[in-house]
C-alpha cells in the first residue's frame, strides 16, 4: 500500500511535468530550427550583406575594401591587363554574346562586348550597382531576380565571372547558381572564372575556395586552372573551360 502511495507522486510528476519540459524543448527546438532557416535565408547569396555594402560605400564596394579610392582605377586596369590576354587566347572569334555574372558596377562589361565585338549582358541581383554601370550600344543590364538568369537556354557564346562565387558563401545558392549558368551557356561554350582562392578562414560573407574546389565545380564544364595575380597579397586564380557538346538534353537530340 505503501509502496503504492510513494510511487503515486512519481507517476503523478511523469505525467503532469514531463509535458511541460516536453513543450519547453519543442519551443526551443523550434526557436533554433527557426534560426537557422533565418540564417540561411539571410545567406541567399549574402544579398543583404551586398546590399549594405553597396549602400554604404557605392562603386568602391565591388573591391577589396583595403583599396583606398584612389587606387582602384589601377586595380581595374590592372586586371584588365591580366585576364583579357588569357580570354582573348581562348577566344574562336565567332562568339557574340557575353554574359558577365555578377556584374555589379559593370567594370568589365562594355569591354567584353567590345572584345568579343559583340554584344554583353551584365546581370546582378544589386540593383545599386546596376545603375551606376557604364551604358553602351552594346550592352545591356539587367536584375538578378531569385538567381534567375534571364537568358534562354544555350545563348550565351561566353560567361565570365569575376570575384562572384567566392561571394556566394551559401551552398545551395552557389549550386542554384551553377544550374542556371549551365543552363544559358551553349554547348561548346566558354567559361571564364576567375576568384579568390587564397587560403585563409572564410568570413560570413566569403568564401575562400581552392582552385580544386572550382575546377570540378561546373558538372557539365571541365575548368583547367590558368595562373592568376595577387591583390592586397591574396592569391587570385583564372579557370578556363569549355562546356561539353551534348552536355543538355536538347543538345543531344
Ligand atoms: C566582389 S563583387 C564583383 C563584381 C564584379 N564582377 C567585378 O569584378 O567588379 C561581387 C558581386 O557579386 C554579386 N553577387 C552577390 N551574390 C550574388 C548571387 N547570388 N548571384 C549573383 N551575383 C551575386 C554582388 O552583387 C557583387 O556585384
Amino acid at each position: 500500500m505503501n509502496g503504492a502511495k510513494d510511487t503515486s507522486p512519481v507517476l503523478e510528476w511523469r505525467v503532469t511535468k514531463s509535458p511541460r519540459w516536453i513543450v519547453l524543448l519543442s519551443l526551443l527546438l523550434i526557436g533554433f530550427t527557426s534560426c537557422q532557416m533565418f540564417r540561411s535565408g539571410r545567406n541567399q547569396g549574402d544579398l543583404e550583406y551586398w546590399e549594405e555594402r553597396a549602400r554604404r560605400h557605392g562603386g568602391r564596394a565591388v573591391y577589396d575594401l583595403g583599396h583606398s579610392e584612389a587606387e582602384l582605377d589601377s586595380v581595374t586596369r590592372y586586371q584588365m591587363d591580366v585576364l583579357f590576354p588569357v580570354l582573348r587566347r581562348h577566344l574562336k572569334g565567332d562568339e557574340k554574346l557575353v554574359l558577365d555574372f555578377g556584374s555589379g558596377t559593370g567594370r568589365f562589361t562594355p569591354a567584353l562586348a567590345e572584345l568579343i565585338d559583340g554584344r554583353a549582358l551584365g546581370v546582378d541581383p544589386i540593383q545599386r550597382f546596376l545603375d551606376l554601370a557604364p551604358r553602351t550600344e552594346r550592352v545591356e543590364y539587367r536584375l538578378l531576380e531569385n538567381g534567375r538568369i534571364p537568358l534562354p537556354d544555350q545563348s550565351a557564346d561566353v560567361v565570365w565571372i569575376s570575384l562572384v562565387l567566392t561571394a556566394i558563401p551559401e551552398d545551395s545558392t552557389l549550386r542554384r547558381s551553377v544550374a542556371e549558368i549551365e543552363r544559358v551557356l551553349r554547348p561548346g561554350g566558354l567559361l571564364f572564372l576567375v576568384e579568390n582562392t587564397h587560403d585563409r578562414p572564410n568570413l560570413p560573407h566569403l568564401a575562400y575556395r581552392p582552385v580544386e574546389f572550382y575546377a570540378s565545380l561546373f558538372p557539365s564544364v571541365p575548368l583547367q586552372h590558368e595562373g592568376g595575380y595577387y591583390d592586397r597579397g591574396e592569391r587570385i586564380s583564372i579557370l578556363v573551360g569549355r562546356k561539353r557538346a551534348g552536355a543538355t538534353p536538347s543538345a543531344a537530340f
